[in-house]
């Protein structure tokens, strides 16, 4: 086992599409009005139970995850690649126990860095200063060992006097930059980024690319979700491809993507 840092077996992660996404569920009295109705509704019109058949929300449901077994080796960098949907930030969610799968399990072997989706893993009523802090508590640090380590996050992110805002005041650029800093710099022996997307600066995006290249060098396991073939190709050797939940292709990170830019999971290679 010692040279496994990331073992994924049959994971799946089933939603329920009248959950909104992010927010509680919150059944409002409202909401329970307009779903008796529509039962009523379905209940004296045989038509309209056929037609909710039809719909592709009908079933109420989606596997954004379903069987996903890989393994990722200590010191492997790989790219996470999927179009819109495909389910790579909730592999990354599950990987770092933000969320929990509905089937299978995930092994990690290593303290986790991760800069996820823009809202995700900082606490939006405290400030930057303090969720610096608190990302480190979580990843088992000493206020010292954190300490040593502030003044690199707060200058590498440039984000200057919001240090002392709550981060709920922060553009979501701004809520990327930190946590980029933060997973970065907090020592992580595994690293999982999804797309840096959400940072439009065209030079800081530039100077987190060249930071997680710096990190592959030294040979720590990165899992990176992008949508820039480039930088994928500069920072991994291997790709994962997701389609709808499921890994159609797990290799070559060439191969992986002209699959995935063939927009056919099926095509041959
Ligand atoms: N909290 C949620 N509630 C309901 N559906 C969700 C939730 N999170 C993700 N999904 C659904 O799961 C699927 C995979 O989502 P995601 O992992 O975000 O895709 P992507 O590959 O674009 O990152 C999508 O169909 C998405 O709508
Ligand atoms: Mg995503």
């Amino acid at each position: 086992m010692g040279n496994i840092a990331i073992r994924t077996v049959n994971l799946g992660k089933l939603f329920y599409l009248n959950q909104k996404k992010r927010g509680k569920l919150r059944e409002t009295l409202e909401e329970k009005i307009r779903l008796s109705l529509k039962h009523l509704f379905t209940a004296l019109s045989p038509d309209a139970k056929k037609n909710e058949k039809k719909h592709p929300f009908a079933n109420k449901h989606i596997w954004a995850l379903k069987n996903v077994s890989f393994e990722v080796k200590h010191g492997e960098a790989v790219g996470i690649l999927g179009h819109n949907g495909a389910g790579k930030s909730v592999l990354l969610k599950i990987l770092s126990q933000v969320t929990k799968p509905t089937e299978g399990y995930a092994e990690i072997h290593g303290r986790v860095g991760a800069m996820l989706e823009v809202g995700t893993g900082f606490h939006p009523e405290l400030t930057g200063r303090e969720n610096i802090y608190l990302s480190g508590a979580i990843l088992g640090m000493t206020r010292r060992e954190i300490k040593t380590k502030f003044d690199e996050i707060v200058e590498f992110s440039e984000i200057g006097d919001l240090l002392d805002m709550p981060i709920k005041y922060y553009s979501s650029g701004m809520q990327g930059r930190l946590a980029f800093a933060v997973a970065v710099h907090l020592e992580p022996e595994i690293l999982l980024i999804d797309e840096v997307l959400a940072i439009e600066d065209i030079s800081f995006k530039e100077k987190c690319l060249s930071k997680l290249k710096e990190i592959v060098r030294e040979g720590r396991t990165v899992l990176f979700v992008s949508h820039n073939m480039d930088s994928l190709k500069t920072l991994c050797n291997r790709a994962i491809l997701l389609e709808r939940g499921k890994i159609v292709f797990d290799g070559d990170i060439k191969k992986a993507i002209s699959k995935y830019l063939s927009g056919n999971p099926d095509a041959k290679l």
